[in-house]
């Protein structure tokens, strides 16, 4: 089945079809408030039993005698179901599809029209070790080194029905009361403070299931029933509570009006210190920027030991994986700090955008995770001013888009769900992050003030309601016509339209006059795949933000628009005030997700700018051109010689954003390379392109960075010495397993590490692959003994690095083995990192072949995992017989990828993409390469104290070492 109706701007655009699909519940008995009783047995002696009775009050719009919820997983006591309201209605029969799990429960008679009900489903079963619904995590306490176990909830996007009997779809919102018995030993949260309290297990309502299930068994052991608060309304996938014996702090009350709790395993509270200062602060400043008050009168931000997302938003009780809540001084990264900002600021970013309103349907994703995305930046950006966070994310975000969105498979930001079952595969890159570049975009056409003004009445007017991208758009129309900021006379919606509801984005081939100092300009979609030549001809309202070499940096000329019906059949031209010896820069903001190609003679002089004084080019502009030189001549629209060339001034590039793009358009390059005899010449060229600023950024063997706070030159420093070492760069790898040795060698390794805490990745890394089979037993230890969820991580990632084909199978064997030293949480991590280094490729590739099936139902409930695998595993495909092997094992193994389609979709074009640029363009390039790494002014020749690296290339097997800036796996 084909999932996505690729949709034109010209058709009318039903998102939620408007007559209720086999899918879709009726509609006609929507929830007003549910009431919700659990009994909570966390022994595994009973197998995790729970019982369960909800009361839902309910609104019967119109006469009919069935009522359609949602239920899984789960037994419901038939016999137990009951209704009571006007004319006592009977229930007769209770009936369980799981196609679209759909509980009926058909009435002896017809429900009244504008009358309330009150519906009571009794249900039990057995809680899971999964990763969605309700679920039983564990955890070993270090101190009593006993086994824990806790409940924790994650009901985005729709397993809210495993956890209860609901309606489970965001626009039926309710208010919710929750009441968790459990024994004493255990505390419980939810979304609301906790009201009331009862110790008293001899109160017959307490266990209302002994009249209706004989098989229930009241709990042997004492029981505490913690009942909540009434909640606000709020849609079922938002609601949540953990059961835990975990400890809590608070935080201080002078940084924001709401109560601030961080929740951990015990041995982990030391490492809460950042998250309780990060969290108050950004929602005091959302508050502010939202200028909308939080509603609840609390916030929990607890870390969960086994979670399939990063992090999710429910309302007042915010659960995280570990890695992205605790940091701890000693032990984590800078990066993992950043990450820690960023995600705490995302989820309360979802606290108005996603829980206050909320898209009215999955289409509509993208509205609540664009804008936490972007949100995120902003208040970063406030509490840690010094990092830069919405420069950065903003080239991040962009950069991710303009990579995945120039595949045919993609798909539109606002897009058709058919089936449920599909929702998962739309939490990705275009959701997240071209969301977030669009309303990145509107800031910045229409102002900070107007958007802000239009965000408020947006967030005020469907407060507790939902909402579609159309009503957003309407507000933001209505205020900047107020303000006049748009220039032409267009509304919101006509411009994003084109940008939400089709795939892609334009490519703009800008043509100059010398003479005239005028230029023409013609868009069309943007594809990776060169001969793709789509029939449609999709076109773009494109916000042109132009910088010409002759106007001063800091007065760049106004906005222009590039409207959609032009620059496609006719061109566009305009005047600027760039002479012939000078250039024109587009975006050099990244103001929007395009491309720009120019003719030869204006990169000729932008390339002669960055090469002679590169800081004449603003940050943004930099970035947007290295990425955009190596795109274009990936597709042959552009001569490679013109992409090098420009990206030669990269030797004496200081900021860390330029660098790293140029660094990630080369990754694509050594990704097809690194397998054939020609990746010698690719290292030679990057160890002539970063050899200097690896050694000026302290390299490996200085532990400077420990305690600096600049993240550009940590990131400089990271980054530099992973492709240093991974490049053979004389005395990197010697650096590396010098320090790794002293680590083996240190007198209680646990304590004691010399290695500095950013560079720890890298470093172990190369230990790993270049030291023996005690090497990697050495770091498996740590890692088993670790108590910080950041260091735990970076050693499972340095664990894939082993070049022992053996261990790397036993590895493999470990992702998908209930209770090994690899959680669930991790496993589709390591796989994917395996598959990527170029030893471990053959073995994965092997291992998924074979153990599809395994891995199928080890990650079950893990949304996109097995989409991931594939995508990663598809990626490294050069040649046409590996592409042609796995379309015929997938023939085979259909049913283990019909979740994926999408995912399978995109790797299988990816694969195409690399196979069809090594037929064009490896010959050339790698010519290029050859010319570029012996040729004297690669060597910026006016720097005398430059070192000289030798060329004596490093003998000796190929070393992967990961990229260490890894984009993040997780959703959040
Ligand atoms: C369950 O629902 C599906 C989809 O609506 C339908 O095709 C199927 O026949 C139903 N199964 C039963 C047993 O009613
Ligand atoms: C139904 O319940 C809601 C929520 O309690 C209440 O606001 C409404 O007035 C009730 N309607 C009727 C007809 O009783
Ligand atoms: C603006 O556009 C609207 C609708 O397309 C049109 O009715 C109106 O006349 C236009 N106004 C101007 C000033 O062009
Ligand atoms: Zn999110």
């Amino acid at each position: 089945m084909h999932w996505l109706l690729y949709v034109s701007v010209a058709a009318a655009c039903v998102l939620r079809p408007a007559a209720p699909a086999e899918y879709l519940l009726p509609g006609d008995t929507p929830p007003h408030h549910y009431s919700l009783k659990y009994a909570f047995d966390i022994d595994p002696n009973t197998n995790f039993s729970f019982y369960g009775v909800v009361d839902i009050l309910l609104h019967a719009n119109s006469a009919t005698s069935k009522i359609v919820l949602h239920a899984k997983d789960y037994t419901v006591s038939d016999n137990g179901v009951s209704i009571a309201g006007p004319q006592t209605p009977k229930v007769a029969g209770v009936r369980l599809n799981d196609t679209y799990n759909l509980l009926t429960i058909s009435l002896d008679r017809d429900l009244q029209p504008g009358r309330n009900y009150t519906l009571t489903i009794p249900f039990y079963g057995n809680l899971k070790q999964g990763l969605d619904g309700a679920y039983i995590s564990t955890y070993v306490n270090k101190e009593t080194k006993t086994k824990e176990y806790l409940i924790a909830t994650q009901f985005e996007a729709i397993s809210a029905r495993k956890g209860f009997p609901c309606f489970d779809e965001p626009m039926y919102k309710a208010t919710f009361t929750i009441t968790i018995g459990h024994h004493k030993d255990f505390n419980a949260i939810s979304n609301m403070p906790l009201e009331s309290s009862s110790t008293n297990n001899a109160l017959e309502d307490h266990w209302p299931w002994t009249k209706i299930e004989s098989t229930f068994k009241k709990p042997q052991s004492d029981f505490v029933w913690d009942t909540y608060e009434k909640s606000v309304a709020m849609s079922t996938y938002l609601m949540a509570f953990v059961v835990s014996k975990f400890s809590h702090v608070t935080s201080p009350d002078d940084l924001s009006d709401t109560k601030f709790r961080i929740w951990a395993r015990n041995d982990a509270m030391d490492q809460t210190a950042y998250a309780s200062i990060t969290g108050p602060k950004a929602l005091a400043y959302f508050e502010q920027w939202f200028n909308v008050s939080y509603p609840l009168p609390k916030q929990d931000m607890i870390a969960i030991p086994d979670f399939a997302a990063g992090a999710m938003e429910n309302w007042g009780l915010i659960t995280y994986r570990e890695t992205e809540l605790l940091y701890d001084e000693k032990q984590s990264s800078f990066l993992n700090k950043e990450r820690v900002a960023e995600v705490i600021a995302h989820e309360l970013a979802h606290q108005w955008f996603g829980n206050l309103v909320t898209m009215k349907w999955w289409s509509d994703l993208w509205l609540n995770e664009g804008f936490a995305t972007f949100a995120a930046s902003v208040a970063v950006n406030h509490v840690e001013p010094t990092w830069n966070a919405d420069r950065s994310y903003a080239a991040d975000n962009m950069l991710s888009v303009l990579n995945l969105d120039a595949l045919e498979s993609s798909h539109p930001v606002s897009v058709p769900i058919d089936d449920p079952k599909r929702i998962s595969e739309i939490f990705d890159e275009i959701s997240y992050r071209k969301g977030s570049t669009l309303i990145r975009m509107m800031t910045m056409f229409l102002g900070d003030e107007v958007f802000r003004k239009a965000i408020n009445k947006y967030l005020r007017k469907y407060s507790y309601h939902n909402a579609e991208q159309d009503d957003l758009w309407r507000e933001l129309t209505a205020v900047s016509q107020d303000y006049g900021t748009l220039t032409r006379n267009v509304t919101v919606k006509q411009i994003m339209d084109t940008w939400t509801t089709q795939t892609g984005y334009p490519i703009l081939t800008v043509i100059r006059d010398y003479g005239e100092k005028s230029l023409t300009i013609t868009q069309r979609r943007y594809l990776s795949l060169s001969e793709k030549k789509s029939s449609a001809h999709p076109s773009w309202w494109v916000p042109l933000s132009v910088l010409c070499e002759a106007e001063a940096r800091d007065s760049p000329a106004p906005l222009q628009w590039l409207a959609a019906d032009e620059g496609l059949t006719q061109q566009h031209s305009f005047q600027h005030g760039s002479g012939p010896e000078q250039w024109v820069l587009f975006n050099y903001d990244m103001i929007a997700p395009y491309r720009v190609n120019y003719d030869q003679r204006n990169w000729q002089l932008l390339t002669n700018t960055l090469r002679s004084e590169h800081t004449r080019v603003p940050v943004m502009g930099r970035v947007q051109l290295l990425s955009d030189a190596f795109a274009l001549a990936w597709t042959n629209n552009l001569d490679y010689s013109t992409a090098l060339n420009l990206a030669s001034y990269l030797q004496r590039e200081k900021d860390y954003l330029p660098l790293s793009t140029g660094l990630k358009a080369l990754a694509k390059i050594e990704n097809v390379l690194k397998r054939t005899p020609d990746y010698g010449a690719f290292q030679k060229f990057v160890r002539k392109l970063i050899g200097e600023t690896y050694e000026k950024s302290g390299g490996l063997a200085t532990r400077r960075i420990m305690n600096g706070q600049d993240l550009n030159s940590v990131k400089m420093q990271v980054t530099t010495s992973a492709w240093a070492c991974r490049m053979k760069v004389p005395g990197c790898e010697e650096n590396a397993m010098q320090l790794f040795q002293q680590w083996m060698d240190s007198e209680n390794p646990d304590e004691n590490n010399p290695i500095p805490l950013d560079l720890r990745r890298t470093v172990y890394c190369v230990g790993v692959s270049r030291g023996s089979v005690l090497a990697w037993r050495f770091a498996l230890a740590r890692e088993q003994r670790a108590n910080v969820a950041a260091a735990r991580d970076a050693l499972l990632q340095a664990l894939t690095c082993t070049r022992e084909v053996w261990i790397l199978a036993q590895y493999l064997e470990w992702t998908i083995t209930e209770g090994s030293e690899v959680r669930r949480q991790d496993a589709g991590a390591v796989i994917a990192n395996i598959i990527r280094s170029p030893v471990g490729y053959y073995v994965a590739k092997d291992f998924v072949y074979d153990r599809i099936e395994d891995i199928y139902n080890a990650f079950k409930g893990q949304g996109r995992r097995v989409g991931h695998i594939m995508k990663t595993l598809l990626e490294q495909f050069t040649t046409q017989s590996e592409l042609d092997n796995f379309l015929s094992w997938r023939e085979q193994n259909a049913k283990y990828l019909a979740d994926s389609k999408l995912s399978v979709e995109q790797a299988i074009e990816k694969a195409r993409v690399n196979i069809d640029w090594i037929t064009k363009n490896r010959r050339a390039v790698v010519d290029k390469l050859r010319e570029f790494s012996t040729e004297e002014d690669l060597e910026l020749s006016h720097d005398p104290s430059r070192l000289r690296l030798t060329h004596s290339a490093a003998a000796g097997l190929t070393v992967h070492v990961l990229c260490i800036v890894l984009t993040p796996l997780y959703i959040v």
